[in-house]
């Protein structure tokens, strides 16, 4: 069965370029730009990484992302996640970054944008896997904050795809953005947020009935309300379900326990992602692994789960249609293994 998802083409919806600095990285990048950080070695990183909260976790984060300075740092960020990416099958990335982290810090829009969008052209040239960026909005801040990082993405519109919502949910509901989120798809921006993580079911009608999301990242709190998970159903929408961020964050006692077998017999649409894959413990194929023994899910839910990741993307109906028949091709060919 490992092998069989090792080899899975799929694509992943759900990740935060910032959440992806491997621990080797930050201290390379530390060192490069001489930022002091309260740890030394690899060790002492990964015992910080003990998180009781999403809060605890965002702390440790941007602590980590202000190693982030240069273009060629959002560059060297970013590829070495395609590496890792095409490495493990996946053929296509929709990323989340996180402008105000930076810009707060005094670093450029620009430099972000820039660095980042350079490692998604070498990466569809040299690894072919393709990707989109989502650009998203930090929740613990102001909406008027929101708005100036609208207006610094305008002269790079052709560069994103999608906006996003994600931080601190508790205390900030959807409601707070749903003006800049309409200046957002006013500029052709795709809505998403993240929902439903650790606030509850209102959050998640909030961001479908006033953000007027595409896609809800997380969302294991829909399942509070069962004429919410039929909306869901209702407007086709899928959620993006991070295992190992899951457990991390204690949004789930252990993977035994987790819904999302529930939420597969309900009839969701159900991806499977990383979300902060250095800070979480495992890449997109470890979360397929792990989740699939904890549930003893059969490769036709496996399959399913990958159908949906191309199904559910931001790409073109020609493009998702290739990657769909590819496949099947790998199902039909892998099934009886
Ligand atoms: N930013 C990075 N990871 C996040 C998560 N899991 N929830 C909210 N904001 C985030
Ligand atoms: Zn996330």
């Amino acid at each position: 069965m490992d092998t069989f998802i090792n080899n899975l083409p799929k694509a992943e919806l759900h990740v935060h370029i910032e959440g992806t600095l491997e621990p080797e990285l930050l201290l390379k990048l530390a060192t490069r730009n001489n930022i002091k950080l309260p740890y030394k070695t690899i060790n002492e990183i990964k015992n910080a990484y003990d998180f009781n909260c999403l809060q605890d976790f965002l702390d440790i984060y941007y602590q980590g992302a202000k190693v982030l300075i240069t273009e060629n740092d959002f560059f060297d960020l970013t590829y070495s996640y395609f590496e890792k990416s095409a490495l493990q099958n996946v053929k296509h990335l929709e990323i989340m970054f996180d402008p105000q982290t930076h810009t707060n810090r005094g670093v450029t829009f620009e430099t972000v944008i820039s660095g980042i969008s350079r490692a998604c052209d070498m990466a569809e040239e040299k690894l072919g896997v393709t990707s989109i960026l989502i650009m998203s909005y930090l929740r613990h801040l102001s909406e008027n904050e929101a708005f100036k990082t609208l207006q610094s993405s305008l002269p790079f519109k052709e560069l994103i795809t999608s906006v996003g919502l994600d931080s601190s949910e508790k205390d900030n509901p959807p409601s707070k953005f749903q003006n800049v989120f309409k200046a957002s798809v006013k500029e052709g921006y795709i809505p998403v947020a993240h929902a439903g993580e650790e606030g509850n079911s209102d959050y998640i009608w909030e961001a479908l009935n006033l953000l007027e999301i595409k896609r809800i990242d997380h969302g294991n709190n829909c399942l509070q309300d069962i004429n919410l998970v039929n909306e869901i159903i209702k407007r086709d929408i899928a959620l993006t379900i991070c295992p190992l961020s899951n457990i991390s964050l204690k949004v789930v006692e252990n993977l035994e326990d987790h819904p999302l077998k529930e939420m597969l017999q309900l009839g969701l649409n159900i991806t499977i992602n990383s979300d902060d894959p250095a800070y979480f413990g495992g890449h997109i194929n470890k979360n397929y692994q792990k989740i699939q023994q904890a549930l003893n899910l059969s490769k036709l839910d496996i399959y399913g789960m990958a159908q949906n990741s191309f199904k559910y993307s931001f790409l073109n109906d020609d493009k998702k249609e290739q990657y769909l028949n590819d496949l099947e091709v790998y199902y039909n060919k892998n099934i009886d293994l």
